[in-house]
């Protein structure tokens, strides 16, 4: 298994183009299974988890083509016919976002057979939210043997569906469902992430109608088909962030291409607050460290427009050597500080207090062997080991390489002294 190797201490300076969204580009692909027609999104990035959905696609009946290269590469889906309606558990286990297929599924096929997709490390992570709106939608559904058998013979039902809480999966999968629903159907409190959309902007090109895009109320009138379309998918917010990050916390000066301000959320003002200096330049936007050591910031996680929990841990490697204490509050997932016991191995100084973490800053960290526990925490460990005096060898980097496009490239070319080992 491949190891991430870093010599720490270098601070990164030049450019990094920011890739396509992951967790844009994954719904978009599994809403090529809504139609028969091809659909082409472009400048996605190339990571291990698009090519286990595309195995997941293939099985179905999709024909999946990687084209391109570098700025120019871009994935389509064609899903001709659907010659399985059965996604069993060694996909969906793999990868939580194949059980995304039952949505597409149903409202196409008018049945599906998908395996419940298990708790994961960073949390139980229930799927009850899909299954009461599909039912809403006049879906009857069976879970037996760990799989949710739906049918919907006559085809989906527009309806309201009010979520009790935010879900960005449950919003993907109901979104592309009642594009495909008789009738005006509405989702309340659904959410407004970019990479939502993002994924409602292509389904609007493939034909469906559907308003208030970005707020927490969607309304979608049902059509009888969807065509194809060609679709650019957005850059990837979360990259876009740790990069920043990494940059801030090395006292670095990178400029981010490709991406503006927005792009960043509330990470911006809180990497404000922490000393860090962010301006746009036209083409991306650049970020420079801190003088001297970061502030001690607290951030809360929140569905957007609040702090990303997808950036909760990589912010807490910034603050490990900030000035004073800095409380990190997790509100969206029950167990997503698996981080904090590696952090702790470089010297970090962090209590938790249920769902809060109380990072107390030290004034170096120092590098140690650690492993990676999930994507989010394993590009932490990355940050981490850039500040840090030494080397840090990091295991377990296949959760790193789900989520971020040659990042070993990425960071080696603005001057970090960071390589990959075969064991
Ligand atoms: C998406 O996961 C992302 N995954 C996650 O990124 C991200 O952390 C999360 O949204 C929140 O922003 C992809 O886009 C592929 P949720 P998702 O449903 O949709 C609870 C990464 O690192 N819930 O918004 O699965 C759930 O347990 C990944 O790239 C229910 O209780 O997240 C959680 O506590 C990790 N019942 C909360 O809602 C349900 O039926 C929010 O989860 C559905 C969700």
């Amino acid at each position: 298994m491949d190891e991430i190797v870093i010599e720490g201490g270098v601070p990164l300076r030049g450019e990094i183009a920011v890739s396509g969204s992951k967790n844009a580009v994954l719904p978009l692909m599994v809403a090529g299974l809504l139609t028969d027609e091809k659909l082409v999104l472009r400048g996605t990035p190339r990571l291990a988890d698009t090519r286990t959905l595309a195995k997941v696609l293939g099985e179905l009946g999709a024909a999946v083509e990687e084209f391109g290269d570098g700025p120019g590469e871009g994935v389509s889906v064609q899903a001709t016919d659907l010659v399985s309606t059965r996604a069993p558990y060694e996909w969906v286990s793999k990868m939580r976002a194949s059980f995304w297929v039952l949505g597409p599924l149903l409202a196409r096929a008018h049945q599906a057979q998908v395996s419940l997709p298990g708790g994961c490390a960073i949390g139980t992570r229930p799927v009850d939210l899909y299954l009461n709106g599909l039912e809403a939608m006049g879906a009857d559904i069976v879970v037996e043997g760990g799989y949710v058998n739906a049918t919907a013979k006559g085809g989906l039902k527009a309806a309201r569906v009010d979520f009790p809480f935010v879900s960005v999966g449950a919003t993907h999968v109901l979104m592309m469902a009642a594009c495909l629903a008789k009738g005006t159907s509405v989702i309340t409190n659904a959410a407004s992430e970019p990479e939502v959309v993002d994924v409602g902007t292509c389904l609007q090109a493939m034909g469906a109608k559907i308003d208030g895009l970005g707020t927490r109320t969607l309304t979608i009138d049902g059509v009888a088909r969807l065509s194809g379309a060609d679709h650019t998918v957005t850059r990837d917010r979360i990259e876009a962030g740790a990069f920043a990050l990494a940059v801030a916390a090395t006292h670095g000066d990178v400029t981010l291409t490709g991406i503006d301000e927005n792009l960043l959320g509330a990470l911006a003002p809180a990497m404000r607050l922490a000393g860090a200096e962010l301006s746009e330049t036209g083409t991306g936007l650049h970020v420079k460290g801190p003088r001297g050591r970061a502030i001690a910031t607290p951030v809360t996680t929140e569905p957007y427009p609040g702090f990303a929990t997808d950036l909760q841990a990589p912010f807490m490697g910034l603050m490990c050597c900030a000035d004073g204490v800095s409380r990190i509050r997790e509100t969206i997932f029950e167990n997503r500080f698996m981080h904090v016991q590696e952090l702790a191995r470089l010297g970090a100084d962090i209590s938790l207090e249920g769902d809060t973490a109380i990072v107390t800053g030290v004034e170096k960290l120092f590098g140690a062997p650690v492993m990676a526990t999930d994507l989010r925490a394993s590009v932490t460990l990355v940050i981490a080991g850039l500040m840090a005096e030494g080397q840090t060898r990091i295991a377990r980097v296949y959760h790193l390489d789900r989520g971020y496009e040659r990042i070993e490239e990425k960071l080696s070319a603005v001057g970090a002294k960071i390589w990959r080992e075969s064991q």
